[in-house]
């Protein structure tokens, strides 16, 4: 197989992550919400992930400040709103009225899950020591939603530069464990 240099700007698009979500935080009884999609598992159960939000966001503070958050994760429907939450800030943009995402009060966490979006994770900021260095959050699930309607999620997963791939086929293998 002949490969050529690829540039290192694009290779985390190669690594692709799980699917993009959709980061909510409440802060200053401010509700806000981010595009995420820089995450990985950590841990089984309890269900532990590790996340980068970068210092620039708004996010940042609300989730250093707050130490909670709720993961959403969102279809494909929902591209055009996960996008625009990606490219405005709440600093200057009430994204859920803007944006026509629907908050509903999480029970164990003060960030709202977002109605719209087939499953949320309610997070507590677990361990914060990698934050200064690499804005890395590690993240433990303290209560899970999810829309037992939505059998196959199409779930975005972002390729860079405003590429997204759609999560298609499922396909189930019987492991033979020895
Ligand atoms: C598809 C997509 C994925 C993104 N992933 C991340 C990410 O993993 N970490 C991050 O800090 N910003 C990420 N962003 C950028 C933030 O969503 C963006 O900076 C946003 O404006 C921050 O909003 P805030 O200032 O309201 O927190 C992503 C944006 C898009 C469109």
């Amino acid at each position: 197989m002949a490969k050529r240099p690829f540039p290192l700007s694009k290779v985390y698009g190669l690594l692709e992550p799980g699917p993009v979500v959709l980061l909510t935080t409440v802060h200053k009884g401010k509700a806000n919400v981010m595009a995420m999609s820089w995450h990985m598992m950590l841990e089984f159960e309890p269900p532990r992930v590790a996340c980068i939000v970068s210092s620039r966001n708004f996010s940042f503070d609300a989730l250093k400040a707050t130490r909670q958050c709720v993961i959403n994760i969102p279809t494909a429907e929902l591209a055009a709103k996960v996008v625009s939450c990606g490219n405005s800030s709440g600093r200057r943009v009430e994204k859920f009225k803007a944006f026509g995402l629907t908050p509903v009060s999480a029970s164990l966490v003060g960030a709202p899950l977002i109605a719209e979006c087939y499953a949320s994770l309610e997070c507590r900021v677990i361990d914060a020591r990698m934050v200064s260095r690499y804005n890395l959050f590690v993240l433990e699930v303290l209560k899970a939603w999810i829309d037992p309607s939505c059998k196959a999620p199409r779930t975005l997963h972002h390729r860079g530069r405003g590429v997204f791939m759609v999560a298609g086929e499922t396909i189930k293998l019987r492991s033979k464990m020895k």
